[in-house]
């Protein structure tokens, strides 16, 4: 039976300021640790990336086109203050996102709009990033200025996307600056002072009263046992959930750790030497920050399927779509397993969409609090083929479809889900990709930064028009 999505559900595009916008120099800009990272690796550029800076409004055209509703966009922190915490903003940059959101109205584009997607400003990643409280203050600060200035332009706010991720990839995976591998202690103080950090973004937002509202995105993979009836495996999918998801939702509903939660996380950081510290005042404000939250962003592309494992950490991180290459085992938790009888991307991201209404399920039923949910990215990475103008993504339209029709499901199981938006509108950067991986909506053509929609595309109008998933 074809399934249906609600009328006014949002039917957005997702994009972020260092992979979408190039221009990483100008304007006034300052550096992000990205910048020399990329270069030393020598890989790939985040310039031009998609060239957004200077192409958002044929971006936009194409939205209102193609039944895009709402655009995910991120402010780059260093455009606004370029050195972080510096005294006066720099107005070309506040200038560009004042022009930006002229334009989303101006094509009746909803902002969803992102403070924090991976981009920390140069001079406050070298002292430590998010490890560093002066990070912490100064991330306020910004999100307050933000809050003010752009009232009126933006409603819809998020804090930080995805602090899982870059807590694990600076700290754990070494994919993301400053590339160190298997530090437990830094992956969890950072997670924990940057949930802090949102808190104090978020009590501020609200203490002013700024109109609108303000949540938070997480990247939810769910964790299942490899099998199901072992008792082994099912601790380590525990311990592995404890890890990239619970701690973080405790965080974000409760604003402190259960005491499972707690207890697992010193398990882990016991086997890898780690230890972190959480102060008292910390829990304080978290506490204040969840009960204001006013809704979550989930962002899932897989799920993962742990076996117990004693042996030492080991990760291969499959940055290049050479399917089967990937390791993913961790000390004290568990090892992720890939070669299984689902379905996987060349960068073996595991293909399953029921994953998605396990974790939406979840949140409703272990977080009471839970006001309202989006699906802030989901999305398939794929080498797509470019023929004359045509795109064919057809496992991109059935990735979307199945993914949309677990949404489906949850709303009709009481989940109060009111928007997915696609990674990404149009093909971005990517960050340990660089450009042979897409996602958009949108083909790019990097040389010439010309836009093509794909068949997904096509198929995304009608489904705006019908809300049917056919
Ligand atoms: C999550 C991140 O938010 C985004 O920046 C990234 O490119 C996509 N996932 C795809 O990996």
């Amino acid at each position: 039976m074809t399934k249906l999505l609600p009328k006014n559900f949002v039917l957005g595009g997702a994009t972020a300021a260092y992979q979408a916008e190039g221009a990483t120099k100008e304007d006034g800009k300052g550096k992000v640790a990205w910048d020399d990272f990329l270069e030393k690796q020598g890989r790939f550029k985040a310039d031009p990336a998609s060239d957004f800076y200077h192409r958002y409004p044929e971006d936009l055209e194409l939205c209102e086109k193609f039944g895009v509703d709402g655009i995910r966009i991120s402010i780059a922190w260093s455009r606004i203050f370029p050195n972080g915490n510096d005294q006066e903003p720099n107005p070309l940059g506040v200038k560009f996102y004042h022009d930006l959101f002229k334009e989303c109205h101006k094509r009746q584009v909803e902002p969803y709009v992102t403070l924090h997607h991976f981009d920390t400003p140069d001079t406050l990643h070298k002292e430590g990033d998010f490890l560093n409280l002066d990070t912490v203050e100064a991330f306020a600060r910004y999100a307050d200025f933000c809050f003010k200035e752009y009232e009126g332009e933006v409603t819809k706010w998020f804090t930080f996307n995805e602090v899982w991720p870059v807590s694990s990839c600076q700290y754990l995976t070494g994919t993301f600056p400053p590339g160190i591998r298997f530090d437990y202690s830094k992956v969890v103080q950072s997670m924990h002072n940057i949930m802090l950090a949102h808190a104090r973004a978020l009590n501020l937002f609200k203490e002013k009263g700024y109109a609108g509202q303000c949540g938070i995105i997480h990247s939810l993979e769910t964790k299942y046992p490899y099998n199901r009836d072992s008792i082994d495996d099912q601790r380590a999918a525990e311990l592995a959930d404890t890890l990239s998801n619970k701690f973080l939702l405790d965080a974000t509903f409760l604003g402190e750790y259960q005491e499972a939660t707690w207890n697992n996380i010193q398990e882990i950081l016991r086997s890898n030497d780690a230890h972190i510290e959480v102060p008292y005042e910390d829990i304080v404000e978290m506490k204040q920050a969840a009960s204001q939250l006013d809704y979550l962003g989930i962002n899932q592309y897989q799920s993962s399927f742990f076996r117990s494992y004693k042996g030492d950490n080991d990760i291969h991180h499959n940055g290049t779509g050479e399917k089967g290459t990937s390791v993913f085992k961790l000390k004290g938790v568990g090892e992720a397993m890939f070669d299984m009888a689902i379905p996987r991307t060349d960068w073996d991201w595991l293909i399953y969409p029921k994953g998605l209404y396990d974790m939406i399920m979840r949140v409703k039923n272990d977080y009471r609090n839970y006001k309202e949910i989006f699906i802030t990215e989901n999305g398939m990475g794929y080498k797509d083929d470019f023929e004359d103008g045509v795109i064919n993504d057809t496992p991109r339209i059935e990735y979307i479809k199945q993914h949309l029709e677990a949404v489906s499901d949850a709303i009709r199981d009481g989940a109060n889900v009111n928007g997915y938006f696609l990674w990404s509108l149009m093909d971005v950067f990517s960050w340990s990709n660089g450009y042979n991986k897409r996602y958009g909506l949108f083909y790019v053509d990097f040389e010439s930064q010309q836009r093509y929609p794909k068949q997904s595309a096509y198929w995304w109008k009608e489904l705006h028009q019908t809300r049917e998933l056919k």
